[in-house]
């Protein structure tokens, strides 16, 4: 059994079917109603393929195949705080738990103990590709990025940009100039260009951090820098309302030459909202700043488990989506408290439903109206708030198509279709048997997961998507090639 995405809402079920994957981990047939005879007599000869040389990797009964997860924003870094922020929001988060952490990784021992755990916990998350911001220490960036193509985890690796640390200001942790972070950014480029020259698994990101902790210089030079090459950007937007707030007293659009004071307008008249931008959080985004991201073309991650814990806000992933907004999920570790994208599926299912009871993302000045009135306004108000909600099928497709489109990578990730590239995850939920044991070795095979035989394979998904973890992702690929399996 094969599941992906067809469309937002939309989930496909192939079963019986067969997808055959090159030598460079291309998927060059998908077949359905295919068996494993029908596969050898008449696929592999149609295919040129001998049987001798075919690897045929099995589902058991009630497994399927799924397409790899996509974090389109995580921090690496930051993995050893997963869990631990207190009674922390954003600003004071950074300077107590963020900045002092980042800054340790510069020690190579270090970074390599936490970035070769985070690769290989994601990995056994079913990530398959990940948007990582490093530090903005280059060397240990660089290892970031040496330690992605080792493991096989695709992904786009960012050198840190702050070259001001607006607030909470701890001088301890930046860049000395905006020249200088500039030059760390091309040596880290340079790197991955030399380590990955096709960028077929590795890429650099442009990724200043936000703006409170960049100078415009900066950030006009990163904007320049992202035209000339086509580089994609990342950063984070509209998280916080403190952050907001200090956006607007440090950038004033006099000194922008933006046409607004809007948070989303600063990164425009830089240069920095572009279609291959990926904006993390766009929690508390203004009807005129979602329309300058459609305009612009900008990504969007949501990062539900990082907004929550962080106390940020609930983002209203259902008003983007109106609007034209590409949208993707992130763990955001460790603002986010896990490093699993499943995890971040979930809660963005939970935050939605409670968008639609908080104003389902109108609020606002509400005008007097008669009691009659006034019910109608209710009723619309229910029925707007019942739109909000994101299925289990909505969240899936966030976590793969809707994933691979934010990292500019839709053509060859998120879906099986002839073409595309082989980066999936094998699923095992546990099946009970008669005797209320669960099947196939071990009683935690299926994790926190029952299946009892009679549920549909929708009502698997989304058992799978409440209650699932690590323990249902039995093997990971990317591009073809094993770099998970769980023992
Ligand atoms: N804003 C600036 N830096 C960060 C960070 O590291 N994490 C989150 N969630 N928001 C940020
Ligand atoms: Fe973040």
């Amino acid at each position: 059994s094969f599941v992906h995405s067809k469309a937002l809402d939309k989930l496909e079920f192939l079963h019986g079917a067969a997808v055959c994957v090159d030598q460079s981990g291309t998927i060059v047939a998908i077949e359905r109603d295919c068996d494993e005879a029908n596969a050898i007599e008449v696929l592999f000869p149609r295919l040129g393929w001998v049987k001798a040389e075919v690897v045929v990797v099995r589902a058991r009964e009630g497994q399927f195949f799924f397409p790899g997860f996509i974090d389109t924003h995580i921090h690496a870094p930051q993995y050893p705080n997963v869990g631990i922020f207190g009674n922390s929001t954003l600003l004071d988060w950074l300077k107590t738990y963020t900045f002092p952490l980042e800054h340790s990784l510069s020690d190579p021992a270090k970074a390599r103990q936490v970035y070769t755990r985070v690769i290989r916990k994601t990995l056994s998350h079913g990530t398959t590709c990940a948007a990582y911001f490093a530090t903005i220490d280059v060397a240990s960036t660089n290892l970031l990025a040496d330690l992605c193509v080792a493991a096989g985890q695709r992904a786009l690796v960012g050198r840190v940009c702050m070259d001001v640390q607006g607030s909470p200001d701890c001088d301890y942790y930046r860049d000395a100039t905006a020249e200088s972070a500039l030059a760390s950014t091309h040596a880290s480029i340079a790197h991955m260009r030399t380590l990955d020259p096709t960028m077929s698994l590795v890429r650099p990101i442009l990724t200043p951090r936000f703006a409170p902790a960049c100078s415009l210089p900066l950030m006009r030079a990163l904007g320049t820098l992202a035209r000339e090459t086509n580089l994609p950007i990342q950063t984070h937007l509209s998280e916080n309302k403190a952050e907001i707030a200090l956006v607007k007293s440090l950038f004033p659009p006099a000194t922008t030459g933006a046409t607004d004071d809007s948070y989303a307008a600063v990164y425009d008249a830089m240069g920095l909202l572009t279609p291959r931008t990926i904006l993390a959080h766009a929690v508390h985004l203004t009807a005129a700043e979602r329309a300058l991201v459609v305009a612009r073309g900008a990504k969007v991650s949501h990062c539900p488990c990082s907004n929550s814990a962080l106390g940020s806000g609930l983002a209203r992933v259902r008003w983007l989506l109106d609007a034209g907004v590409v949208c993707g999920l992130g763990t955001d570790v460790s603002g986010g408290y896990s490093a699993s994208v499943l995890e971040a599926a979930r809660q963005a299912a939970l935050v939605s439903r409670l968008v639609g009871v908080t104003g389902g993302g109108k609020g606002g000045e509400r005008e007097k109206l008669s009691v009659e009135k006034e019910k109608e306004r209710e009723k619309e108000e229910e029925k707007e708030g019942e739109r909000q909600k994101l299925s289990v099928d909505e969240v899936l497709f966030l976590a793969t198509r809707g994933g691979a489109e934010v990292v500019g990578l839709e053509d060859k990730v998120g879906g099986f279709e002839v073409g595309m590239e082989w980066d999936a995850q094998l699923i095992g939920l546990g099946t009970v048997g008669e005797g209320g044991e669960v099947e196939g070795g071990e009683d935690d095979e299926g994790g926190n997961v029952d299946v009892f035989g009679w549920e549909s394979w929708p009502e698997r998904m989304a058992k799978w998507v409440y209650n699932g973890d690590d323990r249902n992702t039995k093997k990971v690929w990317v591009k073809g090639r094993l770099v998970h399996e769980r023992k």
